[in-house]
């Protein structure tokens, strides 16, 4: 069994953060959303990952990554030179992957619980292929499925004007090498994409068997704001306490963690939270599911529920700071110039909430 990771999405929905930076760079609870991915597939006992990059954050994302080692796994790079869809991205795999059955995961998508279970699932099981479902508010934004009485799948249609019901595909599927001839018999969708959706419908209707999977705890598609805050509270509800930073005079509550190197002085932090090393917070609250990143400073200001990436400031905020994203050396600061006015240097699809 091999592993497919899926990292060379543009990430337009996270502007300007990914401008610069890879979206499945991003950190949750300070660890890029791709790590996760890895590590599942290292959990789970896989230890040969391709990773599809794009031209443009390849270099990064081969740089956070490696050579696998760190995660106990080799990893392939692939890159795919044009987003044509991910049924283009699995064809452009196939040297990789050979005639290997594996797991694709998308590089954006968190999955509570692991995939040990749906690789166990998948061998016993012996499917043409394995699909994760989930319910779902929206469905219009995503791959839909329909399942008829007996719980097999008959119909999956890529984000439906009208959906047949309101169970979405999981970003976390597993094939067999049969997937290879679905995605060559398909052509592209009206938005010009090889839907490794409509790879599937082919499974179906050629009648090969696609098991369904309905997803018992949360997944996330990391893919905006509102849904990278919502991972990050996930994932920092579980962390385990750990305070290994310097504390002067001050507070800490709940489940936090406080890397060596932290320093923290008459502050206060409510958790879950997590504050990187180097990072320097003085007269501050840090209040719930807020994540520090390495470097950050923090200087008489109230922060919390937001991410804030690796040497960003917020300095003598009047008012607390929440539901933000901070890209790398972003900062905030109260400027004590004349004429007493706000003053921004804010980069391309940028977005600010003044009070
Ligand atoms: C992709 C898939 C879609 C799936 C979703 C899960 O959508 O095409 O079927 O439901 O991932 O995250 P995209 O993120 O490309 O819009």
């Amino acid at each position: 069994m091999k592993g497919l990771i899926l990292s060379g999405g543009k990430g337009t929905r996270l502007r300007p953060i990914t401008h610069t930076s890879a979206k499945q760079l991003v950190p949750v609870a300070n660890k890029p959303v791709l790590f996760f991915g890895i590590e599942a597939m290292a959990d789970a006992g896989i230890t040969e990952v391709g990773i599809i990059i794009a031209p443009e954050t390849g270099g990064e994302i081969r740089e956070a990554c490696g050579d696998g080692s760190q995660f106990g796994v080799t990893i392939t790079y692939i890159e795919q030179d044009e987003p044509l869809g991910l049924a283009h991205a699995v064809l452009t795999a196939e040297p990789f992957l050979g005639d290997s059955p594996f797991v694709m995961y998308l590089g954006d998508n968190l999955l509570q619980g692991g995939i040990e279970d749906l690789v166990k699932a998948f061998e016993e099981g012996a499917p043409d292929a394995l699909i994760l479902l989930t319910e779902v508010d929206d469905p219009q934004s995503y791959g839909i499925a329909a399942l008829d009485e007996d719980g097999r799948v008959v119909k999956l249609v890529e984000k439906p004007k009208d959906p047949p019901s309101n169970l979405a595909l999981v970003g976390v599927y597993l094939f067999t090498p049969l997937i290879h001839d679905a995605a060559r018999a398909i052509k592209p969708s009206p938005r010009g994409e090889l839907e490794i959706t409509d790879a599937i419908q082919w499974l179906v209707d050629t009648g090969r068997r696609v098991d369904p999977h309905v997803v018992v705890g949360w997944w996330k598609d990391t893919g905006r704001l509102a849904d990278m805050l919502e991972a990050n509270r996930l994932i920092l509800d579980v962390i385990e306490p750990r305070i290994d930073g310097e504390l002067i005079d001050s507070t800490v509550e709940g489940r936090v963690i406080v890397e060596p190197g932290a320093v923290l002085e008459n502050t206060t932090v409510r958790g879950p939270a997590v504050i990187a090393a180097g990072a320097k917070l003085s007269d501050a609250y840090i209040g719930p599911y807020t994540a520090i990143g390495r470097d950050c400073v923090i200087t008489n200001s109230e922060v919390e529920h937001s991410i804030l990436l690796t040497g960003s400031k917020v300095l003598h905020l009047e008012g607390r700071m929440e539901s933000s994203l901070l890209g790398r050396n972003a900062t905030i600061d109260r400027s004590p110039r004349q004429p007493r006015a706000y003053r921004f240097m804010i980069g391309d699809n940028s977005d600010v909430g003044i009070l």
